[in-house]
């Protein structure tokens, strides 16, 4: 699935003021006249390609969270037009057809389970979509597999019982049950441990080479760069950058300025540069780092 941005603009404002415009036909013409409003995202515009993996990034108040939730029409654009391949999710029908396609975790999503065992929490979504109860049954199983979870040990226990790592698989199995082709997912690793961190950047590795098409916010900068075939990079609501990671942390300064700082090996790697070393590569993680000092210092030393 194709999810195409145009010209997308959202506010927080009050209920009043959108009542005020509402039937109006030239909404675009409200734009910079309501002075009070909050502009979360502002004439945002890119597509999420099928297949790809999409970083989004920004400083905390940039609108990553705002601009995730238009992803599955859970809140629609105040100007401008969400598509999934080609539908207008603001029309009616289309939000609710397309949230079968696409996926949302949301920050912290351990938060939102509520139900009494682990399997009725997975099987919500699945049940929702009316699915009989063997269907219902096999999407409970695989989603808690995929989260490397057993589902003969954990489908009867409260979900409260659990550990904040596994709470969080819980809730993610329960998005993966819907079997969604795209996987929104907002600051998915937030507030876990090194090891969880890891074990669930994996998983996230894998579901993309599965093929699904995934959209990740983060704030961490090497994640993103090890994982993404892009980077949105957002600023006060609007698009500041968006291209390959070695494409956006090439402009160190640039990120810099919006309150950004580059993977840790890419600013190491342009420290060096200073010091006389010969670093080519556009993006540098920890391991072409070390390759190549390694291959430098040899040379130096004249041991290698
Ligand atoms: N429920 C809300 N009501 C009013 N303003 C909000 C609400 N949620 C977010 N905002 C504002 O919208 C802007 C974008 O927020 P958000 O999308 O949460 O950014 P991010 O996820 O990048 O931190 C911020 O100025 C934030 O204060
Ligand atoms: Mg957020």
């Amino acid at each position: 699935m194709r999810l195409a941005f145009e010209d997308v603009s959202y506010s927080y404002e009050g209920g009043e003021a959108k009542k005020k415009r509402k039937g109006r036909a030239d909404r675009q013409a409200d734009w910079g006249n309501a002075p009070d409003a909050v502009w979360a995202l502002r004439q945002v515009s890119f597509a999420v390609e099928p297949g790809e993996f999409l970083g989004v990034a920004g400083h905390t108040g940039s609108g990553k969270s705002t601009l995730i939730q238009h992803m599955n029409g859970l809140v629609h654009p105040t100007c401008g037009r969400v598509l999934a391949d080609g539908r207008d999710l603001a029309e009616k029908g289309v939000a609710s057809d397309v949230r079968r396609s696409v996926g949302l975790v949301f920050q912290y999503p351990e938060n939102q389970l509520f139900a009494n065992t682990v399997y009725d929490d997975v099987a919500f979504g699945p049940r929702n979509m009316g699915l009989d109860a063997e269907e219902v049954d096999r999407r409970v199983r695989e989603g808690l597999e995929l989260v490397g979870l057993s589902f003969d040990e954990l489908s009867e226990r409260s979900p409260f019982d659990l550990s904040g790592g596994q709470q969080r698989r819980v809730a993610f199995a329960g998005v993966l049950a819907m079997e969604p082709a795209v996987l929104v997912l907002d600051e998915p690793v937030a507030g876990l441990d090194p090891l969880s961190r890891e074990e669930f950047l994996g998983l996230i590795r894998e579901l993309h080479s599965d093929g699904r098409t995934i959209v990740m916010v983060s704030h961490s900068m090497e994640d993103l760069a090890a994982l993404c075939d892009r980077i949105l990079v957002l600023s006060e609501g609007r698009v500041f950058r968006l291209g390959t990671p070695a494409e956006v942390f090439a402009d160190a300064p640039a990120l810099k300025s919006v309150g950004l700082g580059a993977p840790a090996p890419q600013a190491f790697a342009s420290a060096l540069r200073e010091e006389g070393f010969k670093l080519d590569r556009p993006l540098y993680n920890e391991k072409t780092l070390a390759a190549d000092i390694a291959a430098q210092m040899k040379g130096r030393g004249g041991n290698g």
